[in-house]
């Protein structure tokens, strides 16, 4: 037979057999077998690399490392659950949707377990699996196709190829097999344990380099799809068994209940039953059965209406508060913390837990030394319910908030009718590391590199005082440092310099004003568009918004108005760093019917996210200088390129006017 045959056979014959071991859990062939049928194929490609195809099973041992992940914006957002801890939630999530559909008979449920584990979204096109992402915040997500292919559960081809595309969602997880063999791997070799299967399974997917990815146990449950009613299904129990009929793996432990009695039987059932399973779950997820109703019910903000998780019941300990601390956040907000005796909680270690505020304190009637239960339910920080005054023996000490910054000693105030003690020194250094190191973080900017930890010794060692600082930092200021070398300061520069053109959604939640979290600087990116519109705003413009309420108004309005944040631009702006929105929402984006073309080599972008903000503002690329091309872009010696386009009459801008070009949006 020729090889080229044997290898088509081959990959059929691997991907049939890999099906029936991870996906139905009745292998037919030994594992010997197997491997011997896996080596002939990967040697057939190693002769002949140009036959490998995306759905080869040598994919699964991972490829090339990526230098980062590319972003991925889902087609429909992925969306979150509300949670339920009691029949009373459930009930209420009932008598809701009652209300709703103005129906009085419960509408059928499909109960189906909570998977601990990553959300990720599968795009199948014509059967093939193209692209794999996490959810990111919902909207956009990140680009792990290549880590997900690792999974062997995952089909890289579907049973069934008539569906065009198909967008599967599900989790990626690790069971308890595979993350005490990871840890007692990494016990060995002295890396830090995973606490639990989500920051594991987390772990796994987020390595640039896949073939790592493929050295986890991580395994793949498929729950739903993008666009439920596009199957033809009519109802989520016939969506899974489509998606189980495409080969994709459904958990065996899903269960129809027609009314909530059933949900909550089924409930205590699985609560019962998951100890033997061989993976967590930290839940139930009850879904209105049929799409239709489900359409009806649509969503709010983050979550559907027709779904609900019920949540396991917390798992509970008791210990000791040692002592006392007080943060200071960056808003100026000081946070007690309670140190404790360090606990195991349902399997992690509890060493601290917030106290929140003095009046919680107060509420919970806590001492210093007093012996306290603590609770940790699923994914929630672990809280302190209460203290056990049964345990007290005298030698409880209040816990009293200091009345001057505990790291620059300015008085501190608590406003009449607010929980929140404050330092309201705006040079406050605790406030000052706080802000800079939510700036770089991924709720900021998403600074590689530049972690708490680096945040806080450059902050030290006073290399950075202020956000621009960031970006003028110097490779020679940072190579020389403990912990560092010429290789990871030449990483977070980069990382810096591509950090400069965020979107204005992004950089509004990174700089940390009050009020302004993810979801109001989105809104705000939508109602002004570009930063200096925003700055010129009046509270009223502000009010105008719809969502955005008086506080954030007026704690925008202070922030702009401030002469040094004023200052702090100007400085950004003498660093290169433009925010911008990749969309604007008029329907004519600005680069529309453009095309592109980028020569010699730019100073403040890669071609990569030069492509990018093209593509995202409307624009296409060329693929040469063509009769299609009306922009060549031209960095440092641009070549014949440069000439050629001039010849043929086509407008040229520099990399600045391009930026600029950009900024106009
Ligand atoms: S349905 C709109 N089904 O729980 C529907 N989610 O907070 C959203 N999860 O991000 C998801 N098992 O990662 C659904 N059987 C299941 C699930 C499940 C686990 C996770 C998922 C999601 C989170 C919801």
């Amino acid at each position: 037979m020729n090889s080229r045959k044997r290898l088509e056979e081959l990959r059929l014959l691997l991907s049939e057999h890999s099906y029936r071991y991870y996906v139905l859990d009745a292998p037919t062939i030994s594992d010997g077998e197997y491997d011997r049928f896996f080596q002939e194929l990967l040697e057939i490609e190693k002769k002949h690399p140009d036959w490998v195809t995306p759905d080869s099973p040598s994919l699964r041992v991972g490829g090339t490392p990526l230098d980062k992940f590319d972003q991925v914006e889902h087609r429909m957002p992925m969306l979150s659950l509300e949670n339920a801890f009691d029949d009373q939630d459930l009930h209420a999530f009932e008598d809701r949707l009652l209300r709703f559909l103005l129906q009085d008979d419960p509408p059928g449920y499909m109960a189906e377990p909570k998977l601990d584990g990553l959300a990720v979204e599968l795009v199948y096109e014509e059967g093939l699996l193209v692209q794999g992402s996490t959810r990111g915040d919902g909207t956009v997500g990140e680009d792990i196709t290549a880590q997900l292919r690792t999974v062997s559960s995952i089909p890289l081809r579907l049973r069934n190829t008539t569906v065009q595309r198909l967008e599967v969602r599900g989790e990626v997880f690790m069971d308890r097999k595979g993350l005490d063999a990871l840890n007692r791997q990494r016990t060995a070799v002295g890396e830090p344990l995973f606490a639990n299967p989500r920051n594991a399974a987390a772990g796994s997917l987020r390595q640039l380099d896949p073939a790592i990815t493929a050295q986890r146990p991580l395994r793949f449950f498929v729950y739903g799809v993008s666009e439920p009613l596009l199957t033809g299904c009519l109802n989520q129990g016939e969506l899974l068994d489509f998606l189980a009929g495409l080969g994709l793996p459904v958990n065996s432990h899903v269960r129809f209940c027609p009314d909530m009695a059933a949900v909550i039987s089924r409930f205590s059932e699985l609560a019962s039953l998951r100890h033997e399973l061989a993976y967590e779950i930290d839940g139930m997820v009850v879904k209105v059965n049929d799409f239709s109703l489900q359409n009806r019910l649509g969503s709010k903000a983050r979550a559907p209406r027709w779904a609900i998780a019920c949540k396991f019941p917390a798992i509970q300990a008791t210990t000791r508060i040692m002592d006392v601390e007080f943060q200071v956040g960056r808003t100026g907000a000081v946070t007690p913390v309670a140190i404790l005796d360090p606990v195991d909680v349902g399997g992690a270690t509890v060493s601290r837990a917030t106290l929140h505020n003095s009046d919680e304190i107060e509420r919970k009637d806590l001492h210093t030394g007093d012996t306290v239960l603590i609770q940790r339910a699923g994914d929630v920080i672990p809280e302190i319910v209460k203290a056990v005054v049964e345990k007290r023996d005298g030698s409880e000490q209040p816990i009293i908030m200091p009345d001057s910054c505990p790291v620059c000693s300015h008085a501190l105030v608590k406003p009449e009718g607010e929980a929140v003690t404050r330092c309201l020194n705006p040079h406050c250094p605790a406030q000052r590391l706080r802000s800079l190191a939510h700036f770089c973080s991924k709720a900021g900017l998403d600074i590689e590199g530049l972690g708490k930890k680096s945040v806080e010794q450059l902050f030290e060692l006073q290399l950075i005082r202020d956000l621009p600082d960031i970006f003028l930092l110097q490779k020679e200021d940072l190579a020389s440092l403990e912990g560092w070398g010429e290789r990871s300061a030449e990483n977070v520069l980069a990382a810096a310099r591509q950090a400069r053109i965020p979107s204005l959604s992004r950089f509004l939640a990174a700089l940390g004003i009050r009020y302004v979290g993810e979801v109001t600087a989105s809104l705000l990116e939508r109602s002004f568009h570009s930063l200096e519109r925003l700055i010129e705003a009046t509270v009223d413009d502000l009010l105008e918004v719809e969502g955005l309420g008086d506080q954030a108004a007026n704690s925008i309005v202070d922030y702009f108005s401030d002469s040094s944040v004023q200052e702090m631009f100007d400085r950004f702006k003498e660093a290169g760093v433009h925010p911008l929105i990749a969309k604007p929402m008029e329907e004519k984006l600005l680069l529309s019917g453009e095309v592109f073309l980028f020569t010699g080599s730019l100073k403040q972008l890669s071609r990569t996210e030069a492509k990018k903000l093209v593509k995202d503002n409307g624009g296409q690329i060329a693929s040469g200088v063509t009769k299609k091309l009306t922009c060549l872009v031209v960095g440092e010696k641009p070549g014949s390129k440069l000439k050629k386009a001039q010849d043929m009459g086509k407008k040229v801008l520099t990399e600045e006017e391009f930026l600029l070009l950009l900024a106009s949006a």
